[in-house]
């Protein structure tokens, strides 16, 4: 008797809005069942319905809050053990305002979402992928990992700083097992994190050039990810801000970073 073919799956964090619906949308169209994770669950269950009609595909919404300390644990026990072929760990927000105008407890949980969750998903679901000699995993960090730090977003630039150098070492680690592991690090993208974070307003000003759709930065990563790429930030001009980051003289990039910082964050 032939095996009935299995099809391969994906697990995308922050999979009710912007980049990560974007994600959850193109591997549907190519074919992988979908678990989608984010609190909303009626977000989820509108995506799982939308995708379940347009693929031949199964999307399983889990709404799990990755700030809680057992959420990883409960995310692994309602997979039920399934095999993961793409890992995305895009959910992401940021904390506006000066460090200290918030509780401790509110840089915790942000710090559980953007880094403990993402380390501790890795840990669990890359060494099935090196055992069965193959898989993706797609860490949505950012370009402000790449440039000096802000006043105000206090952990922000930092966390995406730690996520890219955190994907470098997985991916070197994990490439002669068949895993591969890509940080994406996007500019300005159109979606809803300027929303969450409360700086749409402040950004008005930016030229329309500056911004990226979620969909392209998720096709980018996806081939970038897909060429075995380490690294990749979408689009000439955020490449080019990264460059001219890491070339100027850092006195004058924290120059630039002051005189942002008083103009784009809420920091009085
Ligand atoms: N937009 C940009 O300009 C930009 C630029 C560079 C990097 N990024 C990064 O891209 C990633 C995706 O952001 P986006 O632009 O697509 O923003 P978005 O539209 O606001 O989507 C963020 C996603 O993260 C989920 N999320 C947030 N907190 C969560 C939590 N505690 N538990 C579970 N899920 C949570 C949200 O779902 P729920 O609210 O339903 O939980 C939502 O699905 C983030 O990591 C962000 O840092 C964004």
């Amino acid at each position: 008797m032939q095996p009935i073919p299995t099809r391969p799956t994906a697990l995308v964090t922050g999979a009710s809005a912007g980049i990560g619906q974007a994600f959850c949308r193109l591997l549907a169209s190519q074919g992988y069942d979908i678990i989608a994770v984010a609190r909303r669950s009626e977000r989820l269950a509108s995506l799982a319905r939308e995708l379940n009609s347009a693929h031949a595909i199964e999307v399983l919404p889990l709404s799990i809050d990755l700030g809680a300390p057992d959420a990883v644990a409960r995310l692994l026990s309602a997979m039920a053990g399934r095999d993961i072929d793409v890992l995305i760990n895009n959910a992401g927000y940021g904390v506006p305002g000066r460090y200290l105008s918030h509780e401790w407890s509110v840089h915790e949980r942000f710090q559980r979402v953007m880094i403990e969750s993402v380390a501790e998903l890795s840990h669990a679901l890359v060494a099935p992928m090196c055992a069965r000699g193959r898989g993706t995993i797609i860490n949505v960090a950012s370009l402000a990992g790449y440039l000096p730090g802000s006043a105000g977003h206090t952990l922000y630039a930092a966390s995406k700083a730690w996520m890219i150098r955190f994907s470098e070492s997985l991916a070197l680690e994990c490439e002669v097992d068949g895993v591969r592991v890509c940080a994406l690090c996007p500019g300005f993208t159109f979606s809803e994190f300027h929303d969450v974070t409360g700086t749409r307003a402040q950004l008005a000003s930016l030229p329309k050039w500056l911004w990226m759709s979620a969909e392209r930065v998720a096709a980018e990563g996806w081939s970038a990810a897909a060429t075995g790429r380490l690294v990749h930030i979408p689009g000439r001009i955020n490449r080019l801000i990264a460059m001219l980051a890491g070339a100027l003289p850092r006195a004058l990039t924290h120059a630039v970073s002051r005189r942002e910082s008083r103009r784009f964050r809420d920091i009085h």
